[in-house]
């Protein structure tokens, strides 16, 4: 980069390159800026992702009546139209499931983190000074949300909501990457995570793949392992066991 810079016509397509070029020459550009910045997006993408995979075993597992509907629904699309983006789309229980599984165990306890670059005040007359940050309470609006039981774990309720606004064109509202004030799993507006379309479908071929091939249920002392907090971070309890019975 610095030898070639804008001259440097076969450059990698890659994050290190894109954050390299974001950087510029300025203070961003020291090398312990720059893997600062790879980590944060480690940390954003790969730590989010498996955080969400190991909840969505322990509530499989917890909950064993969602496996057989689960398999029914992979195995029926799969072998019509084997695995592809369309067929992962077509995975509504799953991603109901998933979906249900995030809303209660939602990685971050806050999200939408915002800081006043001018002074703003709301419509409600809140004041925002310069340099206030703002966030949303995301897992306390998951948990009181306007949905019937909003503490209780119900694997397939997005997907009936789903097939209930099928006819009025509204389904997708209820899909996992369908942000909005009730669903701050990726956050919203602007911001909202630009990498939830991959996630989601990388969730759905692992666990469709687990669902396909194996029978669930709980190990260790029984009950859901519990959830710990480290500030904000909602992270999967990490002694919690899950056994495993191929089909
Ligand atoms: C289950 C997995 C994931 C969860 C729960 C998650 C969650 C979030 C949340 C809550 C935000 C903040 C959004 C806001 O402030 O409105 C965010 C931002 C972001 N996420 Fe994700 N994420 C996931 C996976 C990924 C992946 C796989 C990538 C990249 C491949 C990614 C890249 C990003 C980036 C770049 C931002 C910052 C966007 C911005 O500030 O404009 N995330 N994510």
């Amino acid at each position: 980069m610095r030898e070639l810079g804008a001259e440097w016509k076969d450059r990698p397509d890659d994050l290190i390159q894109w954050i390299l070029e974001s950087a510029g020459d300025g203070e961003a550009s020291s090398e312990e800026e720059l893997i600062a910045r790879l980590l944060f997006l480690n940390f954003a993408s790969i730590h989010t992702t498996t955080a969400a995979v190991v909840h969505a075993l322990y509530d499989l597992a917890a909950n064993p009546e969602l496996q057989a509907p689960l398999l029914a629904e992979v195995t029926e699309i799969l072998s019509k139209s084997g695995m592809s983006k369309q067929s992962l789309t077509k995975m509504k229980k799953l991603d109901s499931v998933i979906r249900e599984s995030q809303r209660l165990n939602t990685t971050s306890t806050i999200s939408m983190m915002r800081k006043a670059l001018v002074p703003y005040t709301f419509s409600d007359g809140t004041h925002l000074p310069i340099g206030t940050w703002v966030v949303a309470p995301a897992a306390a609006i998951h948990q009181s949300a306007s949905i019937p039981n909003p503490t209780v774990f119900d694997g397939f309720r997005w997907e009936r909501m789903g097939a209930e606004d099928e006819a009025s064109g509204k389904a997708g509202k209820h899909a996992a990457v369908a942000t909005s004030f009730e669903n701050l799993i990726f956050g919203h507006g602007k911001h909202a995570c630009p990498g939830r379309f991959f996630a989601m479908q990388e969730l759905k071929i692992l666990l469709s793949h687990v669902v396909e091939r194996f029978e669930l249920r709980l190990g260790g002392a029984g009950g859901r392992p519990r959830n710990r907090f480290l500030g904000v971070s909602c992270l999967a309890d990490r002694e919690g066991v899950v056994e495993f019975r191929m089909r």
